[in-house]
């Protein structure tokens, strides 16, 4: 059957030895660690950690965190056995090509699309509200008209585009010189969140943390189509707070984890990555969890959880605490860090592009690489662009749980995937073996779909309509050009 064709491993790794399609070898295990946290700390940290411990959680916010960070831990342990694996561009497309088969692959690639898609245009929209706030804070006002979306206010979200089309740019130029960029906005947004860990705890008040689990009550947030799956499924009346509430902003906050997957997609570029990507992967998991415990729990321990600030609830903590000089630092910190987050997703998002187009998924030409800068430009500037446009006239706060969805699927076809390639090619060398194969990618696939249920109906259903239009192109451009359609590993057409 066609739909389960497999790609074997070892022709993918002979791809990306194709001088024209080739990208340049140029990262090691620090460049992948930071590229990691370059993208891990972001707007889930900056921006949803109020919004959660407002309208989910309450003090206990740092629970959600913690229990997220388990959740990816299980996942990326799967991850770092396929990426040292399969050390090619496309992840976790690449990994389920070569061992669920072809129509599987193709729904994570395309999955992996939206995860990094989108997750790249809300966080330039979030970075776009903190660049207004800075900007206002210095006196000049941003018309409301050229800085917010349809839906929130304005017409076009213009700071939004200007940043997703300048870091596209960056992008064309070359990984060497994006990664260096990273470096430096990683120690800034870094040293950023150490600050509100040590400043703030001289502002905490023990009063704050109680109750620590607020008694769980029904909530507009929680009503409707915004009511977690797995509250409904069991026919309750949806409550916010409480247990639930925990697990419904460990949904949300989980996607303050996400971009660890993406040091894998950055695996043809490493320089030795049967070594590095394990380190990258979880090197950089276990970075944040630990910041984002601590943060969580400052910032609900300076404020009242009602009272935290849904749009810089980092920055309003300090200005609520007395000292704005502090919050004008975290905006700075904010409106630097952003950048890489939209960075390196951009990054990840054209990689598996590559990655599609080079086995014929999507069109051929659009997976050559550019001769001078060994980039694949094309299809980083057309999907540059289409991220632009999102971020510019959509209102996507809403849409991150839609970011969520996508990427926990991934996981689980990821943990799935590690049982079965351990079964059929037991005889690849695995440079980093999952331990307790197969307890752990058995948890880890129960817990990634435990998170997708404690998420909102309404995400449910947007994610089901992609993966309709995902099937529609397979069915009327992949399943026909696929260079796999004989069966055999064709040469490349480009
Ligand atoms: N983890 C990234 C963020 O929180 C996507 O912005």
């Amino acid at each position: 059957m066609h739909l389960l064709r497999t790609k074997s491993v070892e022709q993918s790794i002979r791809d990306t030895e194709e001088p024209t399609h080739r990208l340049r070898r140029a990262l090691g295990p620090l460049d992948l660690t930071v590229f990691g946290v370059g993208v891990i700390v972001g707007t889930g940290i900056f921006v949803l950690t109020g919004q959660v411990a407002r309208d989910n959680a309450g003090p206990a916010v740092a629970l959600s965190f913690i229990l997220a960070a388990l959740v990816c831990g299980l996942a990326a342990l799967c991850y770092a056995e396929f990426a040292s694996t399969v050390p090619v561009a496309g992840s976790a497309y690449t990994f389920s090509y070569a061992t669920l088969g072809e129509f599987p692959a193709w729904i994570i690639g395309w999955d992996l699309i939206l995860e990094m898609a989108l997750g790249a245009a809300v966080v330039a929209v979030g970075w776009s509200g903190y660049f207004a706030s800075l900007l206002d804070g210095i006196g000049v006002t941003v018309p409301e008209v050229i800085a917010a979306p349809p839906g929130e206010g304005g017409t076009v979200n213009v700071p939004a585009i200007a940043l997703v089309l300048a870091v596209t740019a960056l992008l064309v130029l070359g990984i060497k010189i994006s990664s260096m960029v990273n470096a430096v906005v990683v120690a800034i947004k870094v040293g950023v969140v150490l600050l509100v860990i040590f400043a703030g705890l001289f502002f905490v008040k023990g009063a704050n943390y109680d109750p620590f689990i607020p008694p769980s009550k029904s909530t507009p947030e929680v009503g409707g189509l915004d009511a977690p799956l797995m509250q409904v499924l069991f026919g309750l009346t949806p409550v916010a707070y409480g247990w639930l509430g925990i697990f419904s902003a460990l949904a949300i906050v989980f996607f303050a984890y996400i971009g660890f997957d993406i040091v894998a997609t950055a695996a043809e570029e490493a320089k030795r990555p049967q070594r590095d990507l394990p380190i990258g992967l979880i090197g950089s998991l276990v970075i944040t969890a630990v910041l984002y415990a601590a943060v969580s729990t400052v910032v609900v321990g300076m404020q009242h959880y009602t009272e935290l600030s849904t749009e810089a609830p980092l920055a309003d903590a300090f200005k609520a605490a007395g000292h704005p000089v502090f919050a004008t630092i975290i905006d700075i910190g904010a409106v630097v860090g952003l950048i890489t987050v939209v960075m390196i997703l951009l990054l990840g998002m054209s990689r598996i592009f590559f990655a599609l187009a080079r086995d014929g998924l999507v069109p051929g030409w659009l997976s050559v690489v550019h001769p001078r800068f060994g980039t694949p430009y094309r299809s980083t500037v057309i999907m540059g662009v289409i991220v632009a446009v999102l971020a510019g006239f959509i209102p996507l706060a809403e849409l991150a749980t839609l970011v969520n969805i996508g990427t926990l699927f991934a996981f689980v076809v990821v943990s799935a995937a590690v049982m079965i390639l351990r079964r059929t090619r037991p005889d690849l060398p695995r440079a980093f073996r999952t331990p307790l194969v197969p307890l752990v990618p058995a948890l880890s696939i129960l817990a990634c779909l435990f998170v997708m249920l404690n998420l909102p109906v309404e995400t449910w259903l947007r994610f089901l309509v992609w993966m309709v239009i995902g099937i529609v192109i397979y069915a009327a451009y992949g399943y026909r050009n696929s260079r796999l359609r004989d069966g055999a590993d064709l040469p490349m057409k480009s």
